[in-house]
């Protein structure tokens, strides 16, 4: 356990640098500082590895990617939704009944300003115990970083998303390119990436002009934080080979209600 230990805080972060990493041990307060530094992190899959976790309980999440219904904006994306509130007085989630959601065309030039409407998540999706480690990480580094008030209402959203190209037609995102989101803290969980996809990398930038990360999350679990600190886009997933390419994803996002 001691060795496992050791090993996820020596390379929890990819982008950490050699000195920031030995001024600290602890896993979550090397991911708070470099959202404080850099507003985002790449969080390797161990980060969330333990004991309830095994690789059946995975398999059973991704699964459940096979079944989604089709996004009715552009991107062959196929997609699911859940919310819930959180009630500061009970210090407690309690889950809406309804899966409308909105963006503001501010963030989303492509979507924004609409209401959409998507499938609910299924509740052995969101029963699975992997899924309540995410929560549970997530819930205390939004706590930590500061960004989500816990003392005010605020909402945790879930995008269960699977973009899939087939042939030459692409899967992408929307907005298409760089952007910020509504919502000032957005953890994106992999789930699955087929092995013939081109692109579904994750950019990051100082401004629209100024692209300063690419990277691609590979192993389920590995994690893309922000906040809206950079810039972000996914480029545009493709097929190497013509048959179906998918990137299976979760979105957890947390905002306070204004
Ligand atoms: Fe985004």
């Amino acid at each position: 356990m001691v060795a496992i230990m050791s090993y996820v805080s020596q390379n929890i972060l990819r982008s950490l640098t050699d000195e920031e990493s030995k001024s600290t041990s602890n896993p979550t307060i090397e991911v708070i500082n470099q959202v404080k530094n850099y507003g985002f992190v790449h969080i390797k899959p161990e980060y969330y590895i333990n004991s309830k976790i095994n690789l059946d309980l995975i398999e059973d999440m991704q699964e459940k990617y096979a079944n989604l219904s089709k996004d009715s904006s552009p991107g062959n994306r196929f997609r699911a939704y859940a919310c819930y509130d959180w009630l500061p007085n009970e210090q407690k989630f309690v889950k809406q009944n309804t899966t409308h959601y909105f963006q503001s065309k501010e963030y989303n030039y492509d979507d924004g300003g609409k209401v959409r409407l998507f499938d609910p998540i299924v509740e052995a999706y969101l029963n699975n115990p992997v899924l309540k480690t995410l929560i549970e990480k997530d819930v205390e580094l939004a706590k930590q970083t500061g960004i989500i008030d816990f003392e005010s209402e605020f909402q945790m959203g879930f995008h269960q998303i699977r973009y899939k190209a087939q042939g030459t037609e692409p899967s992408y995102s929307s907005p298409v390119w760089l952007h910020r989101d509504d919502e000032p803290l957005v953890f994106v969980h992999l789930f699955n990436l087929s092995k013939n996809v081109l692109g579904g990398d994750n950019l990051i930038a100082t401004d629209p002009k100024t692209i300063t990360h690419i990277f691609r999350l590979n192993s389920p679990l590995e994690t893309l934080l922000l906040t809206k600190m950079p810039y972000h886009a996914v480029t545009p997933l493709g097929s190497s080979n013509g048959d179906n390419a998918f990137r299976d994803i979760l979105l957890i996002t947390f905002m306070n209600k204004k």
